[in-house]
């Protein structure tokens, strides 16, 4: 695989990791909003515009708010054809498979797994996200919990709290899983825990 870097981001990721003294330590990667031509974008490789988490095999994936295209099911086959894992992006905040659970089930058969965001484990994104949330988790389709952090005051990163909700609710074990375990999987490039 042509590893995915450019000179420029990696400039800027050094100068933010140097300003941070490395807590958080910042890593590479994207949020990419799917398209039907994932496939043939991933493999232009460092020239195009997908990175993999931390530059591995893992594409944080997010669907629009309110569908599923059709057709998605086939490309996360044909992702993890190629040895790239679908990462989905809070599933409990697409209207789509909060009404589906079956079709987010059917994509992790085929080889994806599920990022829900801390603060919907916590209620703090509505009733929908929480209960879509549980039920995902009730049917062993969270691979790990994510902070979605976007600022300090409306939307924090909560990462703490819904560590001890999920702790609480599903036992450490699994909190350990979805809270460490997993992501430092996908940092380190290896094979996550599935349910
Ligand atoms: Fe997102």
């Amino acid at each position: 695989m042509p590893p995915r870097h450019s000179a420029g981001s990696d400039e800027l990721l050094l100068k933010l990791n140097t300003m941070l003294e490395g807590t958080p330590a910042v890593l590479p990667g994207c949020e990419y909003f799917y398209s039907s031509d994932a496939v043939e974008l991933w493999e232009q490789g460092q020239s195009g515009p997908i990175t993999g988490l931390n530059r591995g095999p893992y594409l944080l994936l997010e669907f629009p708010a309110t569908i599923v295209p059709r057709g998605a099911g086939d490309v996360i086959h044909e992702l993890s054809v190629i040895g790239v894992t679908a990462v989905i992006a809070h599933p409990e905040r697409n209207l789509h498979f909060v009404r589906e659970p079956e079709l987010l089930e059917s994509f992790v058969r085929k080889g994806a797994i599920s990022q829900v965001t801390a603060a919907s484990v916590l209620g703090d994104l509505g009733r929908a996200a929480l209960a879509a949330s549980a039920e995902f988790f009730s049917r062993g389709l969270v691979h790990l919990v994510a902070s979605d952090a976007h600022n300090l005051d409306r939307r924090p990163p909560r990462l703490a709290a819904a560590r001890e909700r999920v702790r609480r609710d599903w036992g450490e074990a699994a909190a350990h899983v979805l809270f460490e375990g997993n992501p430092r999987a996908i940092v380190d490039g290896l094979p996550v825990e599935r349910a």
